[in-house]
């Protein structure tokens, strides 16, 4: 289920200053697969270290990350989760003895390194903790706490970028869509898992934060832009859909293809709730289950602003992987390696692109265009569509694009679209038609 960001996190009175900085690793290794030892949750978390009871003044980081990391953030209760009843339930569905001695769980719902990656204070039942998202703090939490080495040492020492927008995709989608190391398939679902949905800007802002985008944040590393957060978020939530296509491991289960790539409400909603309406971007027929593609939906939306040729090559190449789908299994891997091929470049420049105000306001007038044009018929496609125009709202806020009153006048609207959204099998499309026409009416003209 989607969260509502907290109102105006990190809002106003920052300038960017900094383009996003650069890391001298393309792509790092993550956490999981890097070699350094994890020391554990409670070496982080001392009360002289960033487990203060409420933030510093003075300090640069806000010092109590592991109190909101402990109250209030869902990974420190992932591991708990695989003991719930709702765990043991697809467990024994699954033929497993229990959810929490379990790879297949504990690779997402824990910091589940080898056993020789696991220091003495090291706990599993942490589940996702510091070091599953900053990484093993072997080599780099001497030279942190002496507090002699700056972010570059320390990166070089093993930190894990997070704040660099691809490499935290990368990270955050390894669990919250799988990768090679950490599969989730529609037989863990039809055991009882829910349907996993994920989007950057949204989830790093409610994960909660435990940071805060002030000007020392943004002079140390950088402005986190919110739209290139959220484009860069659906390029490398695309390209990870595309890569487990590709994968002959992962893609397809007995005669079937693998339905976790597919929309889950293609198959699943009451029979008696008929909404099936046609839609431009895939162009095939009633009753056929279809490809999930709520991210190349929003990709193409993006790029109307970016490259708009390539925007519509993205939207043909979408539709050629749809019809592909009913074609076979062999002409949908070539479909999709065409599609990786336009989308795989587009990371880097969106790495390097900085939007104006202009682009943002654009931006906004095409996700809401795309979708009065029938895009967002399907519910995964509604629900990244929301969380987008939260993003980029907050990005407008954020580059004073517009007011603070005009930025909460513009959330409450937007309140429509997430009741809209709020339970998935109820959707109804013609109703978040109407919500984004009021909020297309409510857009501050200048
Ligand atoms: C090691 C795996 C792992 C990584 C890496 C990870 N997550 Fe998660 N995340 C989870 C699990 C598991 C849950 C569900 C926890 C529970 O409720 O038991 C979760 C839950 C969440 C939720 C709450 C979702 C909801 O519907 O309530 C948010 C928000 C979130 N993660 C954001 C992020 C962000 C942002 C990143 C990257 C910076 C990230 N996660 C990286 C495993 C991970
Ligand atoms: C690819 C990573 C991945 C794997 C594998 C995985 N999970 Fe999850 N699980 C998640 C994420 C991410 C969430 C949070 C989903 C959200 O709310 O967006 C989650 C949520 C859950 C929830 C709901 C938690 C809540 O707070 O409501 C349960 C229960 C659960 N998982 C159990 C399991 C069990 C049992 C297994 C092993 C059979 C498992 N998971 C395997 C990533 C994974
Ligand atoms: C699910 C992933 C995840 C987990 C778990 C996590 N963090 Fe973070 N952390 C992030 C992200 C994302 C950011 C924001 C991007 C950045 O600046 O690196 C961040 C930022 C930070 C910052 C930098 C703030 C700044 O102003 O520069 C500190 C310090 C921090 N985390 C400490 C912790 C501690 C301590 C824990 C464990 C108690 C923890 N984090 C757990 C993802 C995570
Ligand atoms: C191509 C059609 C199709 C798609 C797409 C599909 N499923 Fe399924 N799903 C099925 C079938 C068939 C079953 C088995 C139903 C049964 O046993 O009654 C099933 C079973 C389930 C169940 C168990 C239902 C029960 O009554 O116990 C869950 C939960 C589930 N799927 C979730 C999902 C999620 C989440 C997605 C999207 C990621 C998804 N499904 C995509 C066809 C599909």
């Amino acid at each position: 289920m989607v969260h509502q960001r907290i109102l105006a996190l990190g809002f106003s009175a920052v300038v960017s200053m900094l383009a996003t900085a650069g890391f001298a690793q393309d792509k790092p290794l993550l956490p999981f697969s890097a070699a350094s030892t994890h020391l554990g949750v409670s070496s982080c978390g001392g009360s002289s270290c960033h487990g203060a009871l409420e933030p510093w003044d003075g300090s640069t980081v806000l010092q109590n990350e592991f109190i909101t990391w402990q109250e209030k953030d869902p990974h420190a209760k992932a591991y708990k989760t695989l003991q719930s009843e709702e765990s043991k339930r697809i467990a024994r569905n699954l033929g497993l003895p229990n959810a929490y001695e379990a790879d297949m769980c504990l690779d997402c719902h824990a910091d589940n390194v080898p056993t020789e990656r696991r220091a003495k204070g090291f706990e599993i039942a942490d589940g996702v903790g510091c070091e599953s998202c900053h990484g093993g703090g072997e080599r780099w939490l001497g030279i942190h706490v002496s507090g002699r080495a700056d972010h570059a040492e320390n990166l070089n020492a093993g930190l894990f970028p997070t704040e660099n927008a691809e490499a935290r995709a990368r990270l955050c989608l390894s669990c919250h869509f799988g990768d090679k190391d950490r599969v989730i398939t529609h037989r863990i679902m039809g055991a009882g898992h829910p349907r996993l949905a994920f989007e950057l800007d949204t989830y790093t802002m409610t994960q909660p934060a435990h940071f805060a985008l002030d000007a020392d944040y943004v002079r140390r590393k950088g402005e986190m832009d919110h739209v290139k957060v959220w484009a860069i978020g659906q390029a490398v939530a695309t390209e990870s859909l595309l890569d487990a296509m590709l994968d002959p491991a992962r893609n397809s289960d007995g005669i079937f293809p693998e339905f976790v790539f597919y929309d889950c409400h293609a198959c699943h909603h009451p029979m008696s709730n008929v909404r099936w309406e046609p839609r431009e971007t895939h162009g095939i027929g009633p009753g056929i289950p279809r490809l999930n593609d709520a991210n190349l939906i929003m990709m193409a939306a993006l790029l109307d602003q970016v490259d708009a040729s390539l925007a519509a090559q993205v939207r043909d190449r979408t539709r050629q992987l749809h019809q592909a789908s009913l074609k076979g299994h062999d002409a949908t891997l070539e479909a999709a390696k065409t599609l990786r091929g336009l989308i795989e470049p587009l990371i880097a420049r969106l790495n390097a692109w900085s939007p104006s105000r202009q682009d943002l306001r654009a931006m906004l007038s095409a996700v809401i265009a795309r979708g009065l044009k029938g895009d967002y018929v399907d519910y995964s496609a509604a629900e990244q569509a929301t969380m987008a125009m939260s993003a980029i709202l907050d990005a407008m806020a954020r580059a004073g694009a517009m007011s603070e009153q005009q930025h909460l006048d513009m959330v409450k609207v937007l309140d429509g679209a997430y009741a809209a959204i709020l339970k998935d099998e109820e959707y109804n499309p013609r109703q978040f038609l109407a919500v984004l026409q009021d909020i297309e009416a409510a857009v501050p003209r200048s």
